[in-house]
């Protein structure tokens, strides 16, 4: 306890040194979650806990590369303003001494549990040399964590076609009087499969069983599961690694995935319909959803991707979380729409209707690094139309939306968005009633394209120039933009967070 309570002061100094220095870096996010400084990956333990929403997160507070793993913490009262706090895990002990890598959390007798993986390295290959045990923290007031005496709670993955080595990242929820938990895994043959557990008490688990699996083309792995109720159905999210590209879909290096079935949680087995993925973009991959207490079922994933360039580790900090985004059921499919609280950063609205547009077009004040736009654009007889952002012509620079009307494809193009990885991914789009309705959140390094109210969602990190702000619409033949709004959206970090890590620390 006193190592662990240590560990974490010297990785909060660490964390609070740099982080004036990082904060002057022209890319980095002003309305999304990010680390203060140095290394972020997965959402953890998201969680609507004494009427706050507490996000934990994969930190390296060391390093803007991957390391040994703590949870960075912050919390929220609406989605939307955020408050950073001190780190809430360490790793501390023999079990995680590597890594206290992903898990999620669960309230229980009004504490706060953490259930997470701890990682000790065996040998040199991460791949092959690794011990990996499931693991329980609590707290008493959501902020301060003790690991348990009983760690870690599961030691061995179970027998029959799992590896032994990669079982991990356990998502905790309760269903009638027990507790359930879903870990990620594979067969020994590398099929990504997803793992069913359940307790009473959170200590003691009792394996039931592999509760889906991929068969062909669905990855090695199988990270970060989470399953929940939503309009009658059950859903399990899952990350598959390694899915290779068929056509327009899969370009990234990894996937996040989900399927829609109904959970028998008696035997352990979830009979599901086809796998769709959560975003069509670059950047999305480890979503975790919570619940809240309006019954609302909410996701936030990491909006960055493995082994994929990132600018601005040069100045001290990598990866940022997506905006949360509220899910629904539509006709057996996810809605995706980002949460209504965030209309509350909104300020200066520019508003156009019926604007016809042929070339390319651009309008008085809809400009920006930093903004919300809404459009809805009538196609009319056009056969390609769409958007341009972060565009600076002198310097070439643009990050292109493009609609092709015969193919029914979006296109997502960054290969002139500035600095940093290109590439161009697709997504299938129906018009509706001729109509494409986009709603776009761009914040100095990220677009997040909402399309056709959450049918489809576009995610990516750009690393524009400071003078590439410039916004153009354009079309083949005339089009019509029925309506645009466009607001300017303010910071949402709360200094009080940084006097509490001064409290903390100092
Ligand atoms: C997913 C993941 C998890 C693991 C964590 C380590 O991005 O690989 O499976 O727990 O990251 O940081």
């Amino acid at each position: 306890m006193v190592r662990h309570r240590q560990n974490i002061d010297k990785a909060n100094k660490e964390v609070y040194k740099k982080k004036t220095e990082v904060e002057k870096n022209h890319w980095r996010l002003a309305y999304h979650m990010a680390p203060q400084a140095n290394w972020m990956n997965d959402p953890n333990g998201f969680i609507y806990f004494n009427g706050e929403y507490h996000l934990f997160y994969q930190h390296n507070p060391y390093s803007p590369e991957w390391g040994p793993m703590y949870w960075g913490h912050a919390k929220s009262k609406d989605l939307a303003h955020w408050e950073h706090l001190p780190i809430a895990l360490a790793p501390s002990e023999d079990y995680d001494v590597d890594g206290c890598f992903s898990g999620s959390a669960i309230e229980r007798d009004g504490k706060l549990y953490l259930m997470y993986t701890g990682n000790k390295w065996t040998g040199d290959n991460h791949d092959t040399d690794l011990k990996q045990v499931q693991c329980l923290a609590v707290s008493e007031d959501g902020i301060s964590f003790n690991k348990l005496t009983e760690n870690p709670i599961m030691t061995d993955a179970p027998a029959g076609d799992i590896h032994p080595n990669h079982w991990r990242d356990p998502k905790v929820w309760k269903n009638g009087e027990f507790n359930f938990c879903v870990l990620g895994s594979k067969t020994n043959d590398e099929k990504g499969q997803v793992l069913l557990y359940r307790s009473v008490n959170l200590i003691d688990w009792e394996f039931l069983n592999v509760v889906a699996k991929g068969e062909g083309n669905f990855g090695y792995m199988w990270e970060c599961p989470d399953i929940f109720h939503l309009n009658g159905n059950d859903v399990l999210i899952m990350s598959p690694q390694g899915v290779k590209p068929e056509g327009d879909l899969y370009h990234n290096l990894h996937q996040a995935c989900y399927v829609v079935g109904t959970l028998d949680y008696e035997i352990g087995v979830l009979n599901h319909g086809e796998f769709e993925l959560l975003d069509y973009g670059f950047d999305f991959y480890a979503p975790q959803t919570t619940i809240d207490d309006k019954g609302r079922r909410i996701m936030i994933a990491w909006m960055a991707m493995w082994e994929s360039e990132m600018p601005e580790q040069k100045y001290g900090w990598a990866g940022a979380m997506t905006l949360p985004r509220l899910l629904t059921m539509n006709n057996g499919k996810l809605l995706t729409e980002p949460v209504p609280e965030l209309k509350a950063l909104r300020k200066k609205e520019v508003s156009f209707q019926n604007v016809l547009i042929k070339g390319e077009v651009k309008l008085e004040g809809v400009s920006g690094h930093c903004l919300e736009m809404e459009v809805t654009i009538d196609a009319k007889e056009a056969s390609s139309f769409g958007l341009k952002l972060g565009v600076n012509q002198q310097q070439n620079e643009e990050t292109l939306f493009s609609y092709n009307v015969a193919d029914e494809i979006l296109t997502f193009d960054r290969r002139r968005s500035g600095e940093g990885p290109g590439g161009i991914r697709k997504a299938p789009v129906s018009l509706q009633d001729n109509l494409l309705h986009l709603h776009l959140f761009i914040d100095n390094s990220s677009v997040e394209v909402f399309v056709q109210g959450g049918e489809k969602v576009l995610t990516g990190r750009v690393y524009p120039s400071v003078e590439a702000n410039e916004i153009y619409f354009f079309a083949d033949k005339e089009i019509k933009l029925v309506t645009l709004k466009k607001w300017g959206l303010k910071g949402v970090f709360s200094e009080l967070s940084n006097d509490l890590v001064r409290d903390k620390i100092i």
